[in-house]
């Protein structure tokens, strides 16, 4: 169960009657192993509540499954979180499965919500090599082709949510491990100009929106990294708008990377945003409590390494509960990355994570 920080929240004993619907949802916190903390003062002491106190963000990757269909879910998303991203369906596979047949319906259903409940969304994400759908992949389209295509699925993706989505991971996963561009669709048929392209369409389309590279296994100062950063000064000195770089921070328990907090300072220096944009910690299963304890660690670390730099915009995880993570499915023997567990009890990362947020921690 989450502590709140000594000295800085104490309980507030109630002084009137509690509300019905007051009660009504404290007892609904109660049922998925949440603080039992007034409304005032769970307010100030959640990761939202934290982070808003500092200008930030902390998000969550949302999968729709949960978000339509799990009150848990969604109790702990709206309490705890202050910015979502679509976990699959803005990807271009979710948005026109057969080409020039749209499919919103998921991806408005979170950005509504997100709306509703006064959270900010990430858009993720519009240039990949991944989940792209087998129409576009297999039409061995000409270079031409592929590049009308790819500026109108940004230009009616980035239009559609124009003003109501902050940031756009434009570019995802776009390098090798030793630095070299990574083989795509994009890569191999437009040669390294299809990033430039698609920032530029996209700040097109909507101007207000930041524009970020989206990239795993760049937290640490690597070859990878060193490229990306060259990439990006370049881009920067042709006026392209880059506004951020994303780090997607898959870590395992125990690995955060030394030189995490001065790499991305080094992208800071730039006059770029850093986020960490999907975080979660797994651990070889079964999590001893060891295990546990350093994870609570780790995700306190990985989120100062982030907030402790100049314009940093936010720490997002991917995904709120070890429930619904992608990591059992992808590493085999691992899972738990996440601050909440399966019965949506808090875990030490919880903590961890919070006092990460917390300056007063
Ligand atoms: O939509 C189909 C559904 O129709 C079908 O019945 C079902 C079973 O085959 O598959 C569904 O598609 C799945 C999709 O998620 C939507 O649920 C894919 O099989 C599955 O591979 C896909 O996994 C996603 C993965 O990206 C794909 O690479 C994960 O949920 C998602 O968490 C993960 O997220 C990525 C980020 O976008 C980029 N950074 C890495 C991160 C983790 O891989």
């Amino acid at each position: 169960m989450p502590q709140t920080p000594s000295g800085t929240h104490r309980r507030r004993r109630l002084s009137r009657p509690v509300p019905l619907a007051l009660a009504g949802a404290l007892l609904a916190t109660a049922a998925v192993g949440l603080p039992h903390l007034s409304s005032e003062a769970s307010a100030a002491t959640t990761l939202r509540g934290y982070a808003d106190g500092r200008g930030v963000k902390i998000g969550a990757a949302v999968g729709d499954g949960p978000l339509t269909s799990d009150s848990s879910y969604t109790t702990v998303l709206d309490r705890e979180f202050n910015s979502v991203t679509a976990e699959n369906a803005m990807k271009w596979d979710a948005l026109e499965p057969s080409r020039n047949s749209y499919n919103w319906a998921a991806a408005d259903r979170l950005v509504n919500h997100a709306v509703a409940h006064n959270q900010g969304v990430r858009g993720h994400t519009l240039v990949w090599y991944a989940q792209l759908p087998s129409w576009l992949k297999n039409g061995n389209f000409s270079a031409s082709e592929l590049n009308t295509l790819l500026k109108k699925h940004i230009d009616t993706t980035v239009g559609r949510y124009k003003g109501r989505i902050y940031a756009w991971d434009v570019v995802n996963e776009a390098f090798n491990e030793d630095g070299s561009m990574r083989s795509s669709l994009w890569q191999d048929k437009l040669g390294t100009g299809y990033i430039a392209n698609a920032l530029r369409w996209a700040h097109a389309a909507d101007p207000a929106a930041k524009l970020y590279i989206n990239d795993y296994n760049i937290e640490a100062d690597n070859a990878k990294s060193d490229a990306l950063y060259n990439l990006a000064k370049q881009l920067l000195a042709q006026g392209v708008p880059l506004h951020g770089i994303g780090f997607q921070s898959h870590f395992e328990v125990g690995k955060v990377p030394a030189s995490m907090k001065a790499n991305l300072k080094r992208f800071s220096d730039l006059g770029l945003e850093v986020s960490v944009t999907e975080l979660d910690i797994r651990i070889p299963l079964p999590a001893s409590s060891a295990e546990l304890a350093q994870q609570s660690t780790d995700y306190k670390t990985a989120s100062e390494n982030c907030l402790g730099v100049p314009r940093c915009a936010g720490v997002t995880l991917w995904g709120v509960t070890d429930k619904y993570s992608w990591v059992p499915g992808t590493f085999s023997g691992y899972g738990a990355a996440l601050p909440y567990n399966e019965g949506y009890a808090a875990k030490p990362a919880y903590t961890g994570l919070s006092n990460g947020l917390n300056p007063n921690a």
